[in-house]
Formats: structure tokens, sequence, C-alpha cells
């Protein structure tokens, strides 16, 4: 049997201020369609999967959106996490509780925070990935075609020989620097990992005892039952010892049995606002508006502003300007690597 496991705890900082602690960017209807990121992501999903097959991961701060976003997944399918561990943690939790549930199930591992455009080619790629995933130990990611040297990816290099459309891994780097992202895109040997992956249970618990082996053995000893005080309580221990790892760098950069199914299904992350400007309708002199603006000698601008303000700007050219009531962001559009010193200087005074 399947699962798909959603993970939905991450604190989505590069869409700061409109993206905040208590409501980071997957639970934000960043796109004004009526639908968040974490229910797009539902709504992709559940026309394959049954509501029994959903597993949703996250923090115990946004367990009360999960829940009221997603009306439609019974509550013990939401796992709670006490603090955050990023993803390595998340996956182990999933991955030891489905292993009580079905230990030969296969799982689909998806992040909350993408887009993709295209959901035919998607699907076609995640099918291939599952037929890969037959073989036990293997742990297999979809690759999208690199079009900039963004350093927020991981970036994958494999083998091209066979013609088999899933490829062996040969390195796997998460998150290089500026000149090694710009090395690997230049050599048009390498694809970013969309973070989307597909396993049999049983070879991510081999890896997890092989790779975290610290990790495996608190989730192998954890009472994890169903939502109980008892799987609480093993839960507040538990996420106080492991290590705050991300599944990239504790276990796809080190296995030796990693593979990637190329993806070309029209893909963004939405790591920037940036990448929101780039993908949103324009009007004719570039610009994007959410909200109320009269514009003058402005261009290729990103406007999102709360329901009852009105902006009025001259004279701006690729400019973010991004009111969330309470803290008003106006910074070059594409300089997103700041961020995090605007964020926390801006928490010192808030
Ligand atoms: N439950 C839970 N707990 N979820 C988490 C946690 C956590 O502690 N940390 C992150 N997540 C969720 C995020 O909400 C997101 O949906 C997903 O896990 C991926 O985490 P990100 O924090 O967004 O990772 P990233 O974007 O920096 O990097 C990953 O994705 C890239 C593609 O978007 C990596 O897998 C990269 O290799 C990949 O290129
Ligand atoms: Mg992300």
């Amino acid at each position: 049997d399947k699962y798909v496991v959603i993970l939905a705890g991450g604190i989505g900082i590069k869409f700061w201020p409109v993206s905040r602690h208590h409501k980071p960017k997957q639970f934000l209807d960043l796109l004004g369609t009526g639908r968040t990121l974490l229910q797009m992501t539902f709504d992709r999903f559940k026309n394959i999967f049954e509501a029994y097959q959903f597993i949703v991961v996250t923090n115990k701060k946004y367990h009360g959106l999960v829940k009221e976003q997603l009306p439609e997944i019974p509550d013990h399918q939401i796992l709670v996490e006490p603090l955050r561990r990023n993803t390595a943690a998340s996956i182990a939790l999933a991955s030891y509780k489905i292993k009580k549930l079905n230990p030969n199930a296969k799982v689909l591992i998806s992040p909350s925070d993408q887009l993709i455009f295209n959901e035919k080619a998607f699907f076609e790629a995640l099918d291939l990935a599952m037929e890969g995933a037959s073989q036990t130990g293997n742990l297999v990611t979809i690759g999208i075609r690199p079009n900039r040297a963004d350093t927020s990816y991981g970036y994958i290099q494999y083998f091209h020989e066979n013609g088999n459309p899933v490829k062996k891994v040969k390195t796997f780097t998460e998150k290089p620097d500026l000149s090694l992202a710009n090395t690997f895109l230049e050599s048009g040997d390498f694809v970013w990992n969309s973070g989307t992956f597909v396993w049999k249970n049983e070879s991510i618990i081999s890896a997890f005892e092989e790779y975290m082996p610290e990790m495996a053995e608190v989730f192998e000893e954890g009472e994890i039952y169903f939502c109980t005080a008892k799987e609480r309580e093993f839960l507040n221990k538990a996420y106080s010892l492991i290590k705050n790892t991300s599944i990239d760098h504790g276990i796809l950069e080190r296995s030796d049995k990693v593979f990637m199914v190329l993806g070309d299904f029209g893909w963004s992350d939405l790591g920037s606002w940036q990448n929101l400007y780039d993908i949103s309708e324009k009007d004719g002199e570039k610009n994007t508006i959410k909200g109320k603006a009269l514009l003058y000698d402005t261009e290729n601008c990103y406007i999102h502003l709360p329901q009852d303000k009105l902006v009025v700007i001259q004279g701006l050219t690729d400019y973010l300007i991004s009111d969330s009531n309470n803290v008003l962001l106006i910074c070059k559009l594409g300089e997103e690597e700041k961020f995090r010193n605007y964020v926390t200087d801006a928490k010192k005074i808030d």
C-alpha cells in the first residue's frame, strides 16, 4: 500500500513579512487562488490517494492551521512535532509510524511549499519514480533542470549512460555556495533536487539505520501510538535528543542508493519573492499588484498589500513592497539573500 507524507513544518523565512513564524508560507494563499500552498499540495494528490493514505507532519505551533486548512485529513494522521528539528526528523517520525501501520508500504514524501504547473507530467514522473523505488534500498528523487545558480537547492549529478529513465545519482550536494553552484550550472551535468521523494518504507528505515543511527535508535525504541499522551511524552523526549538535520544532508548526500527521475512539469518552489514575481501575472509596466495601488513611473515591482490598504507609488523600479499590517518591507526585488538580516534585526524591535 502507499502513503503520501506531506511535510508542513518549515518556517518559510523568505516570504517575510507576510510569512511569519506563526503562519509560514505553506499556510498562505500566495497566488490569490483561494487555496494555500498546503491545500494545493493536498488537492494535487487527492485524486490518486484516499484520505487514509495521507500523513501530514507539522510543528505543534501549526497544528491548528493544518486542521483548519485540511479538514479532510483525520486527526490521527497529523503528526505533531514538539520542536523544529528539520526534515530528517520529520521523515523519520513518519517512517517509523508507517512501519507500524504497514511494513511493506511505499511512501511518497512531498514538501508543501511548491508549485507544479503540469500535473499530468508530474504524475508521469512520479510513476517512473515509484517504479524505480520498487527495488528495495533505492531512494528516488525527482530532479529539475536548473536555469540559474540558485544556492537554496540540492544539486544532483547523475549517470547518463543507461537508457532507463531512473538514473543512478553520482553526487548530491545540498545548498552549495554560489561559486560551486555556478560551476554545477555551467557544467550542464547537474539537476536540482525537487524535494519530492519516493521509496519503500523499509528502504528509508535502513538508510536511517546506516547513516543516522542515533536517530534510528531513538525512533526504533519509541512508543509511537496514535496521538496518545504516551506518544506525546515520547516525542517530547525524542525531539530534545535528536539532531537538527535535513534529509538531504543526513541521508541523500551520503547514500549510494539514490536515484533520480527527471521531471519536466514546470516547477517552482517559491523560494523567494522574486520567484513569485517571475510566475505572477503582470500589467503593462510589468508590475504585479496584490491589493489596491496607484502607480506612477513605476515598473517591475511586486506589491503585496493587506485588504483595505491603498498605496500610492511614484518612481520605483525593481522593488518589492510587502505590507503585512504591522511590518512594511520595501526592498530591491531579487536581493533575498539579505532577508535573514532584516528578519533578525526586525525581531529585536518587534
Ligand atoms: N514537519 C516539518 N518539520 N516540516 C519541515 C521542517 C520541520 O522541521 N522543516 C522543513 N519542513 C518542510 C517545509 O515546510 C517544506 O515543505 C519541506 O519540509 C522542505 O523544507 P524546506 O525548509 O523548504 O527545504 P529547502 O527548500 O530549504 O530545501 C529542500 O527543498 C529544495 C527544493 O525546494 C531540499 O530538499 C533541497 O535539496 C531542494 O532542492
Ligand atoms: Mg523549500
